[in-house]
């Protein structure tokens, strides 16, 4: 099975590119297929996420072509069929959003219940509330969620409960509703902006996304488009919070810097300097980390997905620090992964992590739980004194791209292997 190996000390220096938004290039794939028109659409991601998406798309009858790495076209002229239960999709968290899509193009959607990173219950309700609101029935039977409706009517929505995938569910369906729809409580990350906007170039007429209130004015029929995802702020901020952890110095390209404002907070707060550009961010750390709190908000508050990223800076920072996960209930799970690189972490009532700082991480074989806490326990065995491997790091593909290689162009000794020989080997080169 495929792990990182990977040899710590070495401080990042150097610039990374950054990739289009995996959780933006989700939900916008979904909204392609409420059109019958090609949609191109660039700055896709090359992630395992994307690509389960996309293969089930292509079994359902939509025509996906990657006209390069990060382009694709897709036309969803000849769909065969609504029910989506490729069992893959069982895996990721973005299938659901083809209810949305389908609901509101063909008034009809079945698709199997979503999986996604285990961080926790993921409820489904407040996307099912508002899709009832709009006049369909839905009904989960025999693994599927399956949604009808003879005519879907705009609504006035309130969301109990601030989430990214039900804003964007609801609003894709009230964009081929009759009338208007008002959702209020609405997620404002800047991948459900990304996705208005994109239905918006396809002829939607959706107003306030990135406020509380989306308002949608329901249209008839969406057209063709080209279109280009936002950078990825999560993958960002992981290389922003790396160049914290070991010391370094990284220039991160392709960003929106107003997306990272909490993250860059933070990163001053514990005595990092940034930099900021129109599209760049240097981050350079020139001393230990110094401990704070952390709370995860909805945007613009603290990003649960940099949850763990930030954990693993405040474990070496002298002090005490608190993080207190409000988001998600279960994902503090690679603190006891990190406890085998040294770290100090008492996890309380599951939301609270708190922190002792410890001088310094010494390697360890650890395992990614899930794709962030994945992504940080790399970050730490890149700070650590001697030799890590990195298990299960297929967490890690599903939303990085090029993840090793772009750590090794900053400096990182880092290599795929497979083998305990290819460690041994690993071992042997670098040392
Ligand atoms: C999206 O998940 C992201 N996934 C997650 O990214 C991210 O952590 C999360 O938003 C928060 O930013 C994708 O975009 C594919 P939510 P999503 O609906 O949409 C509860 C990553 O690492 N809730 O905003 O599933 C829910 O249980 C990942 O890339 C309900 O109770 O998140 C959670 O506690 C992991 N009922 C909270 O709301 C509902 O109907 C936020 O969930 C919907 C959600």
């Amino acid at each position: 099975m495929e792990q990182y190996a990977i040899k710590g000390g070495n401080p990042l220096v150097g610039e990374v590119e950054i990739a289009g938004a995996k959780n933006a290039a989700l939900p916008i794939f979904a909204a392609a297929a409420m059109t019958e028109e090609t949609v191109y659409i660039d700055n896709v991601p090359d992630v395992r996420d994307i690509d389960v998406m996309l293969d089930a798309m292509r079994g359902i009858g939509v025509m996906v072509k990657k006209a390069d790495r990060h382009r694709i076209v897709m036309n969803a002229g000849n769909i065969h069929n609504l029910t989506v239960e490729d069992d893959r999709c069982k895996k990721i968290r973005g299938s659901y959003y083809l209810l949305g899509a389908f609901l509101g193009r063909y008034k009809s959607a079945e698709v199997v219940l979503p999986g996604g990173c285990d961080i926790g219950s993921r409820g489904i309700d407040q996307h099912l509330k508002g899709f009832r609101a709009l006049g369909a029935e839905v009904i989960i039977e025999h693994g599927l969620i399956k949604a009808r409706a003879a005519q879907l009517r705009g609504s006035h929505i309130y969301m109990d409960k601030v989430s990214v995938g039900a804003t964007i569910n609801v609003m894709m369906a009230a964009t081929l509703a009759e009338g208007m729809t008002i959702i209020e409580n609405c997620a404002k990350e800047p991948h459900v902006v990304d996705v208005a906007n994109f239905l918006n170039s396809c002829g939607a007429n959706i107003k306030g996304a990135g406020t509380d209130v989306i308002r949608i004015r329901g249209v008839a029929r969406l057209h063709g488009t080209e279109y280009g995802i936002i950078p990825d702020q999560i993958e960002a901020g992981t290389y922003m919070f790396a160049a914290a952890v070991t010391r370094g110095d990284v220039l991160v390209k392709n960003v929106i810097p107003k997306h990272l404002e909490s993250v860059t907070a933070k990163l001053l707060e514990i005595g990092c300097e940034v930099e900021e550009a129109d599209d760049c961010i240097r981050v350079v750390a020139a001393r230990p980390p110094m401990h704070t709190q952390v709370r995860t908000l909805p945007y613009p508050g603290f990003p649960t997905d940099m949850q763990p990223q930030i954990t693993v800076a405040l474990a070496l920072a002298k002090g005490t620090s608190i993080v207190t996960e409000s988001i998600f209930e279960n994902r503090f799970k690679y603190v006891d992964e990190l406890a085998r690189m040294g770290a100090d972490i008492k996890v309380e009532g599951g939301d609270t992590a708190i922190i002792d700082g410890v001088g310094k991480y010494t390697g360890a074989s650890v395992t990614a739980p899930d794709l962030r806490g994945g992504a940080a326990l790399v970050i730490a065995a890149l700070a650590a004194e001697g030799f890590s491997t990195v298990d299960d790091i297929k967490y890690i593909e599903r939303g990085y791209e090029d993840f090793h290689l772009k750590l090794q162009s900053l400096g990182a000794q880092i290599e795929l292997v497979e083998t305990d020989k290819d460690f041994q080997k690993f071992k042997l080169k670098v040392s």
